[in-house]
C-alpha cells in the first residue's frame, strides 16, 4: 500500500492522492495583461493528465500592483475571472483539485522575468509595512497606512470570491518568500510602531486579519491553505518557533493544510539546501501545531515522497521543478511504488504493458 498515492479529504474535497503541484509562475501573460491564455491552458492540465491530485495555479495577484512580474497572472478585476474559469475547469476535467495562490507581491513586486534578468524595473512603486527595501537599487516600497491595509485586505477577499466564481476547489494564501504578508510577520522587514508591528502578536494581525476576510468568503466546505517560509534562515528574523505560533493561529481561524516552505525575505542568505531540506519544518508544525502540512523543496524521488508521509512528516508533498522537468512524474512514482491501479489514463494504457 502506499501512502502516496491514498486519497486525502479536505472539507468536502477529497485530494486523489498526495501528489501536489507546487505553485510555479510562468511569467507569461502576453500585454501583461494578468490574463490566462493557451500556455497556461495547456500547462497546467497536462500536470492534471499525469496524474498530480492538486494543482495549485501560480502566485495569482489581487492588486496589479502586487505583481511580482508584470506577466504574472492576475485576480484584481472581475475580467480575469472568465480566463480563469476556463483553466479551474481543463484542470478539474481532467481529474485534479484546481487551487490558486492568491499573492501580493509587497516590496519585491515588479521585476523582469527571470530569463530577462530578473532585476527590478522601477515601474511602479510597491507597498509594504514598512519603507525600507529589499536591496540597494530596489525600490524604497510606500508604507501602508490603514486605509491602504484594509485596501489590501478587500482585495484578497475579491480575490477570494473571483477565485469562487471561476471555479476554484482550493485556495492558497501566499505568505512565504518575501512578498507582502511575509514582510508583516518578519521583524527584518516590518519596523511598524503600531499595532501590526513589533511583537509576534502584533506581526502576525495583519496575515491574520486576511485569513480572517478570505475564509469569510470562501465557502466553509471548501478548503484554505497557506504557504509560509517556515524560517528566515537569519538571525534575529522569523524562526520555526514563530511558525508553529502562528500555525496554531492559523488553524483557529479555519485554515486547512499549511504548506511549509522557506527563506526570501532577505537577499545573500546561505541555505542549506539538500533533498527534502524544508520536510523538518512540515513535520515540526504537524506535530506541534496540530495542523495538517505541506513538504515541499527538493523532493524528486518517489520513494523519498512515501517516507515523507509515512513518518508523519507532511500529509501531501509538493513537488515543482520536478513536474516541470516531468509533467508526468506521478505515473513513474506509482510504478515505483508498486501501485496497482493505473493512474494513466486509459488512452495511454499501451505505454505501460504489464
Ligand atoms: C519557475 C518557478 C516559479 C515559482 N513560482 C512560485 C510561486 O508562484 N509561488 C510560490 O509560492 N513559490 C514559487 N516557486 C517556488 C516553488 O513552488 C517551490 O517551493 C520551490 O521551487 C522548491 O521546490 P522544488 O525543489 O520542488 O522545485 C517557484 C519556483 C520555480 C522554479
Amino acid at each position: 500500500m502506499s501512502l502516496l498515492f491514498e486519497p486525502l479529504e479536505l472539507r468536502s474535497v477529497t485530494l486523489k492522492n498526495r501528489i501536489a503541484m507546487s505553485p510555479m509562475c510562468q511569467y507569461s501573460c502576453e500585454g501583461q495583461d494578468g490574463q490566462v491564455n493557451d500556455w497556461h491552458l495547456l500547462h497546467y492540465p497536462t500536470r492534471a493528465v499525469g496524474g498530480v491530485g492538486l494543482i495549485v495555479v501560480e502566485a495569482t495577484a489581487v492588486e496589479e500592483r502586487g505583481r511580482i512580474s508584470p506577466e504574472d497572472l492576475g485576480i484584481w478585476s472581475d475580467a480575469h475571472i472568465l480566463g480563469l474559469r476556463e483553466l479551474a475547469a481543463k484542470i478539474k476535467a481532467h481529474g485534479a483539485v484546481a487551487a490558486i495562490q492568491l499573492a501580493h507581491a509587497g516590496r519585491k513586486a515588479g521585476t523582469a522575468r527571470p530569463w530577462e534578468g530578473g532585476k527590478p524595473l522601477h515601474a511602479w512603486t510597491p507597498v509594504a509595512p514598512s519603507a525600507l527595501a529589499f536591496q540597494e537599487g530596489w525600490p524604497i516600497p510606500q508604507e501602508l497606512d490603514l486605509a491602504g491595509l484594509e485596501g489590501i485586505q478587500h482585495a484578497f477577499q475579491k480575490a477570494a470570491w473571483r477565485a469562487r466564481e471561476a471555479g476554484f476547489q482550493v485556495i492558497e494564501l501566499h505568505m512565504a518568500h518575501g512578498y507582502l504578508l511575509h514582510s508583516f510577520l518578519s521583524p527584518l522587514s516590518n519596523r511598524r510602531t503600531d499595532k501590526y508591528g513589533g511583537s509576534r502578536e502584533n506581526r502576525m494581525r495583519f496575515p491574520l486579519e486576511v485569513v480572517e476576510a478570505v475564509r469569510e468568503i470562501w465557502p466553509s466546505e471548501l478548503p484554505l491553505l497557506v504557504r509560509v517560509s517556515a524560517t528566515d534562515w537569519v538571525e534575529g528574523g522569523w524562526t520555526i518557533e514563530d511558525t508553529v505560533a502562528f500555525a496554531q493561529e492559523l488553524a483557529k481561524r479555519g485554515v486547512d493544510l499549511l504548506d511549509c516552505s522557506s527563506g526570501g525575505i532577505v537577499p545573500g542568505v546561505k541555505i542549506p539546501l539538500g533533498p527534502g531540506y524544508q520536510v523538518p519544518f512540515a513535520q515540526k508544525v504537524r506535530r506541534e501545531a496540530f495542523l495538517k502540512t505541506g513538504a515541499v523543496g527538493l523532493i524528486t524521488d518517489p520513494l523519498q515522497a512515501e517516507a515523507i508521509l509515512r513518518e508523519g512528516q507532511a500529509d501531501v508533498v509538493f513537488l515543482a521543478r520536478a513536474l516541470l522537468a516531468e509533467p508526468y512524474w506521478a505515473y513513474r512514482a506509482a510504478r515505483t511504488l508498486g501501485v496497482g491501479k493505473a493512474v494513466w489514463p486509459h488512452q495511454y494504457d499501451r505505454a505501460f504493458p504489464g
